[in-house]
């Protein structure tokens, strides 16, 4: 093996094992938010702060892992998809491109919610402000308006459920590319 053969081969292994980390704290996070928050906000026995700070940390979560995903994910698709044409042409190229758009959505679907349940506090926060922050638990203190936990969770609910099947989708997915479906 040449120097630089054994390069990219750290390289990429380097590039799976961060992929399948950030891959699982992300679908964990959301299918654990959905399991065991949403229920409990819903019928009041978790108080408005602490599903606020989960659905914050899930959204930090979201967010981080979506740096590391697609430039992991890009990369792994540079070595392994040599010409481009292969993602287009071969069914392991068509779970990755299925990959990157569920990956796609679900942020977007993640991004919404959470701007759905601060706006439920802060009606006029904007996008700028809202990329920056987040939703911290103490602008709960500073808002406009308190809803309780059960409002919060009904306004979240639509978009944690989607999240909730977007995410299995992508670990089905994931599943059919490491038990090896053929190119
Ligand atoms: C920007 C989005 C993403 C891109 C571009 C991407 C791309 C890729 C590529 C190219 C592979 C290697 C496929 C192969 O071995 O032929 C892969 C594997 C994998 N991806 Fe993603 N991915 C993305 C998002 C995700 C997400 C959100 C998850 C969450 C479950 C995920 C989980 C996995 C796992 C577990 C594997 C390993 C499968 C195996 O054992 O071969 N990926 N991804």
């Amino acid at each position: 093996m040449s120097p630089s053969t054994g390069r990219n081969g750290v390289l990429l292994t380097t590039a799976f094992v961060f992929h399948v980390l950030s891959g699982a704290l992300w679908t964990g996070a959301t299918l654990y938010v959905v399991y065991a928050t949403l229920p409990r906000a819903a019928d009041g026995t978790l108080g408005r702060e602490a599903f606020v700070d989960a659905a914050h940390r899930l959204l930090m979560v979201t967010r981080w892992t979506g740096v590391v995903l697609p430039v992991t994910g890009a990369y792994m698709i540079w070595r392994l998809y040599a010409p481009l044409e292969a993602l287009a042409t071969t069914r392991r190229g068509w779970a990755v491109l299925a990959m990157l758009s569920l990956w796609g959505v679900m942020n977007g679907v993640v991004e919404l919610g959470v701007l759905r349940m601060r706006r439920e506090v802060d009606p006029n926060v904007g996008w700028g402000r809202y990329m920056a922050e987040g939703f911290p638990v103490d602008r709960l203190a500073g808002g406009a308006s308190v809803p309780g936990s059960a409002r919060l969770a009904s306004v979240a609910r639509p978009y944690l459920l989607a999240s909730s099947v977007l995410a299995v989708l992508l670990l089905v997915d994931a599943a059919l590319l490491a038990g090896g479906v053929p190119g």
